[in-house]
Order: structure tokens, then C-alpha cells, then sequence
């Protein structure tokens, strides 16, 4: 019995020992999880937009510096009430953290050789911004940064502007970047695991519409549109876009109609259409009366999933539209699945001998005018060791 006790105790005190150990360990891989993230609170919803309407990456605008504060002004307090009507606050710091966590407590598992390893948070227009990440990743002694885009789909509007900003911190802060080594997982559109999650999460909401019209609902998957504009410049997302579609659609074997679709628009610029909403009204007027709606672009729920997919459309317009059947699914959010598919993906980038940049990456849009990327592209092809 006594034995038994003792035993007990020396476990007890060398997991102890085991786990201080660990805390103490230098962080030998960060995860730098990029995304424009969202305001938590109402009183962050001004300074959010105003970073997202003076930022000539994501959108842009005659006399920016002065229309851009006026816009973010004009916004705020109809912003303000989506979000109160969301609960308060954006969710996504909080998905991420979970998915970082969960990611690197996987990380860890499985790559010994890398760990420990640690996920930052980088958002690009709301704490914890890019700087704070870089910052906290060079006090933790992180070796090397896996500089991780959360979207899936590549856009110079969204991914690139993040990774402008990475290149402007670095020019402003010599040396503090370039002292870790680094890798980019830029897209990963086409990634197995995730169009297995996208599949699971619509084979969810199929099984709960009628047996009778399941086979004639349609899968509108919806994704936050982009100027005309960027588009003629040669901005990838569209295609990207597609590419994950066409993979959810191969693991659901085709089972039924679907479309790509569009939402999100602002201001009066011609946008990349069909609109969603639109969709859902001339498709109604067709006829049909059952649909599934799919998050494509957004690998967590925020104000584009929980206030306009959720209430603006399968609530308010699928009552206008009479609809039988018009259900949303779900983000990736903590899916094992996607767990494993953000983990393997930051496995494979860490195994490759590569360079830790991909040539397209590397590679401007045709039309790109915008001297920032260039800068930026020469800067990380440097940094990661590829030829530009
Ligand atoms: Fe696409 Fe500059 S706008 S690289």
C-alpha cells in the first residue's frame, strides 16, 4: 500500500517537473495565423473600419485619407447594431485561439523535432494586430515562423494585404523579423481535408431537409465578393474560389445542384456577382424552394456567416421568399477534421525542403500596380531563401 503511494507521489512530482519543463522550453516554432479578424466589443467596430476603409490593399477609394475615416464614421453605428445583434462582438479571436491551440497541441504530438510549437494571433485591422505577433514571437525565442494565411483562398485584397503589412513592420523594425527563420502557407484551397469538412458540414444540414426534395435542394456556396476592378487586375481568389468547390463537390459525389455565389458588396463599384441574395430570389421565382447555404471563404463564423447569411437571408429573406427549406452550414470552425488539416498542413510545410515560398506567391497580378507587392514579394523571397 505504502509502495503503491510513493509510486504514486514520484509520478505525480515528475509529470510536474515534466510539464514546468515544457512551459519553460523556448517556443521553437510559431504559427503565425494571419486573418483581418473582428471587432470583440462594440467600442473596437470605428477603429476596425477605419483600418479596413483606409487600407488601399483591401479596397480603394477616390481621396482615401479622407473619404475612407468619413465612411468608417458614417458605418459605425449600423455595424454596431449587427454585431449587438450577434451577441456583441465578433467571434473570431476566439475560434482561432481554439484552432491554434488544438492545432499545435496536435503540432506537437506528431513533429517532436519542431515543437514545442506556438500559435500568434495576427490580425490586420483589430487586436492582436501583425506587429504584436512579430513582437511576441521574437520574445518567446521562436527559430522559426510558419507565416500561416487563414484564408484558404488567396486574395491581394485580404491574405496580401496582411502580408503588405508584414513587409511594412519589417521595414520600419530592422532586423526583428529577419532574425527567425520563416515560411509562407500563402493558400490551400485545394487541401483534401478541408473540402472533407465543407462536405461533412453540408451532408449535415442535407439530412436534416425532407427526404422527399433533399435531392432537388440546391447548395448555394457563398463566398465575400470583390471589386471588378481586382478581378481585371488578375486577382486569383475567383478562381481559388472555385477550385475549393469543385473539390467539396467531387467528395460529395455531385450529389446535387449546386452554385457559387457571392455576397457581402459594399458601395456603389460593379462587384463580382451573382449576388447571394439574388441568387436565392431568381432561383425562387424558377421554382425552386430548398437550399443550402455554405460559408466557402471563411474558415470561422463571423459577422458575414452569424448576421447575413443567418439572419439577413435564411431568416428575413427566406420568410419573404416563401422558401420551404433554406439552412446554413456551418463554418470549419473546431471540426476535428479541420484541426487536422491546418495541422498537416503547417507538418508539410515544416518537412519540405522547398524553399519557404511558393513561385506563385512570388508572382504579381498581370495588372498589379501597386509598388507595395513588389516590395513585399522581394522581401520574403529574400527571408525564405527563393528567387523572385
Ligand atoms: Fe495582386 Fe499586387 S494586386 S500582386
Amino acid at each position: 500500500m505504502e509502495i503503491t503511494r510513493l509510486s504514486r507521489r514520484l509520478f505525480s512530482t515528475a509529470s510536474v517537473l515534466r510539464n514546468a519543463a515544457e512551459t519553460n522550453r523556448k517556443v521553437k516554432t510559431g504559427v503565425l495565423m494571419i486573418n483581418m479578424g473582428g471587432p470583440e466589443k462594440l467600442d473596437q467596430v470605428h477603429d476596425y473600419l477605419l483600418g479596413i476603409m483606409t487600407d488601399r490593399d483591401m479596397i480603394q477609394l477616390p481621396v482615401q485619407s479622407k473619404l475612407g475615416p468619413w465612411i468608417a464614421k458614417r458605418r459605425t453605428p449600423e455595424v454596431q447594431k449587427k454585431y449587438s445583434e450577434i451577441g456583441g462582438g465578433s467571434p473570431i479571436l476566439k475560434w482561432t485561439n481554439r484552432q491554434g491551440e488544438l492545432m499545435c497541441k496536435k503540432l506537437n504530438e506528431v513533429s517532436k523535432e519542431t515543437g514545442p510549437h506556438k500559435h500568434y494571433v495576427a490580425f490586420r485591422y483589430v487586436t492582436p494586430f501583425i506587429d504584436d505577433a512579430i513582437e511576441a514571437m521574437k520574445k518567446d525565442g521562436v527559430e522559426h515562423v510558419v507565416a500561416f494565411s487563414q484564408y484558404p483562398q488567396y486574395s491581394c485584397a485580404t491574405s496580401g494585404s496582411s502580408f503588405n503589412a508584414i513587409f511594412d513592420y519589417a521595414a520600419k523594425n530592422k532586423g526583428i523579423a529577419e532574425s527567425m527563420k520563416w515560411s509562407v502557407i500563402d493558400r490551400w484551397s485545394t487541401n483534401p481535408l478541408l473540402a472533407k469538412v465543407f462536405a461533412d458540414r453540408i451532408r449535415t444540414e442535407l439530412n436534416q431537409i425532407p427526404e422527399d426534395v433533399r435531392h432537388d435542394t440546391i447548395i448555394l456556396f457563398s463566398a465575400h465578393s470583390l471589386p471588378l476592378k481586382a478581378v481585371q487586375r488578375g486577382d486569383p481568389y475567383p478562381s481559388e474560389v472555385g477550385s475549393t468547390v469543385q473539390m467539396v463537390m467531387n467528395e460529395l459525389n455531385h450529389c446535387n445542384p449546386f452554385n457559387l455565389v457571392w455576397q457581402s458588396k459594399v458601395g456603389p463599384l460593379p462587384w463580382l456577382g451573382p449576388f447571394t441574395d439574388e441568387a436565392l430570389e431568381a432561383y425562387v421565382k424558377k421554382g425552386k424552394k430548398n437550399f443550402i447555404l455554405v460559408p466557402i471563404a471563411f474558415v470561422n463564423e463571423h459577422i458575414e456567416t452569424l448576421h447575413e447569411l443567418d439572419i439577413e437571408y435564411c431568416h428575413d429573406l427566406g420568410k419573404k421568399l416563401g422558401v420551404q427549406n433554406l439552412r446554413r452550414a456551418a463554418a470549419p470552425n473546431d471540426h476535428p477534421l479541420f484541426i487536422d488539416a491546418l495541422t498537416d498542413l503547417v507538418q508539410q510545410r515544416l518537412k519540405s525542403t522547398a524553399p519557404g515560398v511558393s513561385p506563385k506567391f512570388l508572382t504579381r497580378c498581370p495588372h498589379c500596380v501597386n509598388a507595395r507587392c513588389g516590395q513585399t514579394k522581394k522581401w520574403f523571397a529574400e527571408l525564405c531563401g527563393a528567387r523572385i
